[in-house]
């Protein structure tokens, strides 16, 4: 009898953290490796939300709390999705979670039965196909195009439902190619789903505040209301507030599903940590001009990256609508040979000999469903993504 469960083998290591840890083994060797991996925000969570914390701890807010998370913070979920997505939520239809990820998670398992289909667009996060297979559904990939903004379009929506159909993840602006979807565009998705009514959307809101220029941000339910007794809208404040290690993700959504993640979460992790949810509390309910100030942080840095990029020999850049991503194609140096002779292949090779010979950490597209590509993350300083980019326009002028 063997030891590990079978589910296990049907999950892949992440891709992200594998890059990462090849770039912790060069700069152990003491090399300057510039680290474009991770999609971690680099500012520090802004001072009031870390008060409201520490306040929490002075007042004893330090014991279990309710399984889908203190009232205050419930409320102030509630007040957020009415005050920016114009959704009715009452603050029962709301679930507080150790992280985005683990309201995903929850969700999936309340729902997926063995041979559930759940139709997901790539490229896609890295979790959504693993955690689809970890509840025994099986994930159907929607494939976008570089043409299309990596967008999903209808008609390959409306291919890819089946009865077994449960759930359709959409994820605006994209982790990881940057996609927002506009409202026009997000209702032809809605005028698909209207016409399957078995079919749920669990919309990934993480990086709503991360949109760029005149990009006006919506949702799924608040563009289609007749959605929205069948869409599960999750949000949270890691990439919004640069809050990634706080642990607080959130949904809302109709209350039977509410009450099944609930339930779930019962005999699971219970209440996340008290502390936190207080520092939720005032993420949401507190001054916003932290969002808009790294706004415009971020789309500076989008804007660097993408113009270096596409001055790249082989490098083609779209500019993305959100997230502090891009999604180049490295179509045009596949084939090509290295100066030592190695020959690119695929995205992955492009990737592993750009860390090997310029130290620059990026992640391929195939790890995300789609390539060839490979994933830049500019969360990080003006100084580095300038000197990354350098970088890779050498990189790519190398090869032959
Ligand atoms: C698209 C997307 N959804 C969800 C998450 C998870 O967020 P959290 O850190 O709150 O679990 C991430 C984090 O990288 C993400 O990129």
């Amino acid at each position: 009898m063997a030891f590990l469960a079978d589910a296990l083998s049907r999950v892949k290591p992440s891709a992200t953290i594998a890059v990462s840890q090849k770039k912790r083994e060069l700069q152990a060797q003491g090399l300057t490796v510039i680290g474009l991996e991770m999609g971690e925000p680099d500012f520090d969570t802004p001072e009031n939300v870390k008060q409201a914390a520490i306040d929490a701890i002075r007042r004893g807010e330090t014991k279990y709390t309710p399984v889908a998370g203190i009232k205050p913070l419930r409320e102030a979920i509630a007040a957020k999705f009415k005050r920016e997505n114009n959704l009715d939520y009452d603050w029962t239809q709301t679930i507080v979670g150790t992280g985005g990820k683990h309201i995903l998670f929850n969700a999936l398992m309340a729902t997926i039965n063995p041979g559930d289909e759940v139709i997901i667009p790539s490229p896609y996060w890295v979790s959504y196909p693993e955690m689809v297979a970890l509840c025994g559904g099986t994930p159907i990939f929607a494939q976008t195009k570089i043409e299309h903004g990596f967008k999903l379009q209808p008609d390959v929506l409306e291919a890819a439902i089946t009865p077994k159909t449960k759930w359709l993840i959409l994820n605006s602006p994209s982790n990881p190619s940057g996609a927002a979807y506009t409202g026009d565009e997000l209702k032809a998705i809605a005028d698909v789903l209207l016409k399957h009514p078995h079919v749920w959307v669990l919309t990934d809101d993480m990086y709503e505040h991360l949109t760029y220029g005149d990009f006006k941000f919506r949702t799924i339910a608040e563009v289609e209301p007749n959605l929205y007794d069948r869409t599960l809208t999750m949000n949270g404040v890691s990439k919004a507030y640069a809050m990634t290690g706080w642990r607080i993700g959130y949904a809302a959504g109709p209350i039977e599903l509410i009450k099944a993640m609930d339930k779930i979460q019962s005999q699971q992790t219970s209440g996340t940590c008290s502390i936190a949810q207080w520092a939720a509390v005032e993420a949401l309910n507190g001054p916003q001009d932290f969002v808009a100030k790294n706004k415009a942080i971020f789309q500076s840095r989008r804007d660097l990256v993408v113009s270096m990029l596409n001055q790249a020999a082989g490098i083609k850049c779209p500019t993305p609508e959100g997230a502090f991503y891009v999604y180049p194609s490295c179509e045009g140096l596949i084939g090509k040979k290295t100066p030592s002779g190695k020959v690119i292949e695929t995205d992955e090779d492009f990737v592993t000999e750009l860390l090997m010979t310029e130290h620059v950490a990026v992640v391929h597209g195939s790890a995300f469903g789609l390539g060839p590509n490979f994933r830049i993350s500019y969360a990080t300083s003006e100084d580095l993504l300038e000197e990354a980019c350098r970088r890779i326009q050498r990189f790519a002028a190398s090869l032959r």
